[in-house]
């Protein structure tokens, strides 16, 4: 991989995962990747901004990155340490063992993970607070601010004066491997989509759970006159950095208020029974001109429904009662939307049971807590008829239209 000169004494660097069946953070799949970015600022002192994890490969690959910046890695005099989790941090044990100058800068919060995830000695640790400043020489002055939760409660992030530049670590990353574009003004359309795309999902997966953050951290950066947004992850921002910007605080929003016009209808079926349901929910949402995204389970992946449902005004879980419960891979799905607080949704549920129910309760009772407004549901036993299949469609219509009252 090569590194990029991005502007004065800025260097993007920067390794890929792209090993198929790779799940990021040991549980998302990431079929087209995601890139792991560094940077390095130059004064009369070099720092290196974030570094990677230590995987077989991408240590050796970010070392000679640095390398072909001119400066070799035993010479580095710093490491700002935005975050802790090891994508970017795991190969600091690897690199204090080389480096034997070099001082670690990062929150207070990160000092004892510094120690203890990766061997740093204490007395070459310097913690930074908010609006801290370390000057490297010809103009070159880094401030950190902290910006807990986003994603760690240690995390802050870089900025460098000189060039306007924002160091943001997780923040406004996105999923996708990086190659020959590194910035949003080298993208074709479609690429510049996906890559939109891929930071929805990404912000589903990894940052929804502090939406909170996420608002408090742009309202404490809105002072900055930032032309460069420079994530962890996925491409540079520099032709229209609001635009991350805005897309952040609109993802954010969707934890407080009505996300888009769209349901996330996730079904699954035994034999075939619920299935039955799917077509006529499909008919209702779409005749009131509400989107559907749709998905199976066991068969789609978690972070995709994730980023659909975090997304979405609406869901819709369609599933039979497995046991007295609801049919376990929906348990799973449901479980993990609390987990990641999707909140403030109009919901359906619908399904068909044998013997006797039990997934209403199970799914009530799961779902307690979500702040969700759920609507009567629709159960059948065995194989629907067709006055259940016509409750189905008209019980889907009436979820669109309170979905549209809802999104205004
Ligand atoms: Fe890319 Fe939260 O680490």
């Amino acid at each position: 991989m090569n590194i990029t000169k991005m502007s004065g004494p800025v260097y993007r660097m920067g390794v890929n995962i792209h090993e198929e069946g790779y799940l990021f953070e040991g549980l998302w799949p990431i079929p087209d990747g995601v890139s792991i970015n560094s940077y390095l600022v130059q004064g009369d002192k070099t720092a290196v901004i974030d570094l990677t994890q230590e995987t077989a490969g991408l240590v050796e690959s970010l070392s000679r990155q640095i390398e072909m910046t001119g400066t070799a890695l035993e010479d580095l005099d710093y490491v700002i340490v935005n975050h802790m989790e090891p994508d970017h941090s795991g190969m600091l044990k690897d690199f204090v063992s080389k480096n034997k100058k070099a001082r670690f800068i990062c929150s207070e919060k990160a000092v004892p993970l510094l120690q203890q995830f990766c061997s740093v000695p204490e007395d070459r640790i310097d913690s930074v607070k908010d609006g801290d400043t370390l000057d490297l020489g010809q103009g070159q002055v880094l401030t950190f601010f902290m910006v807990p939760n986003v994603h760690w409660p240690e995390t802050m992030v870089t900025w460098l004066d000189s060039e306007k530049t924002l160091f943001a670590c997780d923040a406004f990353g996105s999923y996708g491997k990086v190659e020959d574009e590194i910035f949003d003004d080298q993208l074709s359309d479609e690429r510049a989509a996906f890559y939109e795309k891929e930071a929805l999902r990404y912000y589903a997966n990894i940052v929804a759970s502090f939406s909170m953050f996420v608002d408090k951290a742009i309202a404490k950066l809105a002072g900055l006159d930032i032309k460069i947004i420079a994530p962890s992850h996925g491409i540079v921002w520099r032709k229209n950095p609001a635009k991350i910007i805005e897309h952040y605080q609109r993802y954010a929003s969707y934890a407080k208020g009505p996300a888009e016009k769209e349901v996330c209808l996730v079904w699954a079926s035994m034999y075939g029974n619920t299935e039955k349901a799917v077509s006529p929910l499909i008919r209702g949402l779409k005749e009131e001109g509400v989107e559907v995204n749709l998905f199976r389970v066991p068969q789609d992946d978690l972070g995709h429904i994730l980023a659909a449902a975090w997304k979405s005004a609406g869901l819709i879980f369609a599933m039979p009662t497995y046991e007295y419960k609801m049919f376990p891979p929906m348990a799973t799905v449901v479980d993990d939307l609390m987990i990641k607080k999707v909140k403030n949704k109009k919901v359906l549920r619908v399904g068909s049971f044998g013997w006797v129910g039990g997934a209403e309760k199970d799914f009530r009772t799961r779902t307690e807590k979500a702040g969700w407004d759920i609507m009567d549901s629709v159960e059948f036993q065995g194989c629907p008829t067709e006055e259940d299949l016509k409750n189905v469609e008209n019980s889907a219509r009436e979820l669109a239209k309170q979905i549209k009252e809802f999104v205004g």
